[in-house]
């Protein structure tokens, strides 16, 4: 489906975040191994989140969905079913990349794991090497990607440096941790999104942060109760980016989570020079947090210059790095993403999309090796950019062709329902 987005004249009023797909991964899988059902709340209803549903449904859990909750009744920590057919994934990596860190301690039983074209050209070999250092078996196609089998067994508990920020790696880590036979710990090299860590603590698990480590204690199961999903930053981020650089806008985000290891993109958007408020929360030090903070969040169009988005600040703004590039074609000076390559393994290259994207639309940007420079000229001409089967890379191009000068077509705008069902109905209540 290809979607016209004409240069906005007016772009105004209030969006609700939509629910957090992160968030929502992690509920349905930590509900499908506790031991009392887990209700959950806010689930994102999109293609990523449903498949993850359906997985978690394939493997033994009773999924009970009405029109405001979820409730999974989980199979347990330790029970979960072995499937006739493969797993399917769907596109959604985090899906993949969690849910073998649950079968890894399934003892004597086997798991396949598969998803789409797109899935099939991320690597796995991420989650296979600390697994395997646990004692489970996973064979990966190629030795790296998907289909890959896991095959569970009695768990050692390891001590891992992760090479590269990775949630979803430390999240695995962190969920086989639990089956294992002693402490877990993962070293991240800076820190990455929590919500593994403080989903477990509200369901009863022992989880411990000292600086950049982070500990999981086993446990004999999860504890059930209310799981509240909060509204995705990362689908706000596209809002919080509209209004910043579509002049004369306003938009004003509810209910949108403000987790610090998620809002590094807010972060860099006010050192830009937006003008942005909201209640975001600061960092906290060793403690793990059980709630997710939210807030309403305003953004209005004003002059932006270039920055630099590097170390730390890369995890913190992963999913956001693009819309950094899109920012930087509207500001003052250049922009630079450095220190960012696992942008180059998400649903597409990203720093290749966003450097072909932008370009083709008349932005000035050169890809590095491991991000992207921006020289700012003012503005965006605009044209057509494929979304090529990647959600962030179609949001992206909507709101480029609403902050430029002649608009933007689309190609691929189906993408968006992986995360994000509901982005046209919102762009177009917000023009008028
Ligand atoms: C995610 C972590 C990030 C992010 C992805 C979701 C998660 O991936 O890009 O969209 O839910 O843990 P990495 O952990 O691989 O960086």
């Amino acid at each position: 489906m290809d979607l016209d987005v004409a240069p906005a004249t007016r772009l105004r009023g209030t969006v609700a975040a939509p629910p957090d797909k992160s968030i929502s991964h992690r509920a349905a899988l930590l509900g499908a191994m506790a031991s009392e059902p887990v209700r959950i709340t806010g689930y994102l209803d999109a293609e990523d989140t449903n498949s993850t549903l359906a997985a978690v449904g394939a493997l033994g859990a009773l999924v009970d969905r009405s029109t405001d909750e979820i409730v999974v009744r989980g199979a347990g920590l330790r029970e979960a079913r072995e499937t006739v057919a493969p797993i399917d994934v769907g596109n959604a990596g985090t899906l993949m990349r969690l849910l073998p860190g649950w079968l890894a301690g399934q003892e004597g039983r086997s798991f396949v794991l598969d998803g789409d074209a797109s899935i099939r050209r991320r690597p796995v070999d991420r989650i296979a090497a600390p697994l395997r250092a646990m004692g489970a078996e996973v064979d990966a196609t190629d030795e790296r990607f998907p289909p890959f089998t896991v095959r569970g067994a009695r768990l050692r508990s390891i001590a891992y440096d992760m090479p590269v920020a990775s949630a979803q790696v430390k999240s695995c880590v962190l969920i086989a941790g639990l089956l294992a036979e002693g402490p877990t710990t993962v070293t991240e090299p800076h820190a990455s999104r929590d919500h593994t860590e403080r989903m477990l603590t509200r369901l009863g698990a022992a989880v411990h942060r000292n600086g950049r480590r982070v500990t999981v204690v086993p446990v004999d199961e999860l504890v059930g109760g209310h799981l509240h999903v909060p509204g995705d930053p990362s689908s706000a981020a596209f809002w919080l980016a509209a209004a910043a650089i579509v002049p004369g806008a306003e938009i004003r985000v509810t209910n949108m989570g403000t987790n610090w290891t998620r809002i590094g993109f807010a972060r860099v958007l006010e050192r830009m020079g937006a003008d942005i408020r909201g209640d975001l929360e600061a960092p906290d030090g060793d403690v793990i947090a059980p709630e997710e903070p939210v807030a309403d969040v305003e953004v209005r169009a004003s002059a932006l210059r270039g920055t630099t988005v590097e170390g730390e600040e890369i995890p913190l703004a992963i999913d956001e790095l693009p819309l950094v590039g899109l920012l930087g074609c509207f500001a003052e000076g250049e922009t630079v993403v450095r220190g960012a390559e696992e942008l180059r393994v998400k649903e597409s290259d990203r720093i290749a999309a966003v450097v072909d994207g932008l370009n083709g639309l008349g932005g000035d940007l050169e890809a590095l090796p491991a991000g992207f420079v921006v020289r700012g000229t003012g503005g965006l001409r605009g044209g057509v950019i494929d979304a090529a089967g990647d959600h962030r890379t179609a949001m992206l191009g909507a709101i480029a062709g609403l902050a430029s000068r002649e608009g933007v077509r689309v190609v691929g705008m189906e993408a968006a329902a992986v995360s994000y069902p509901g982005f046209t109905a919102d762009l177009a209540t917000l023009q008028t």
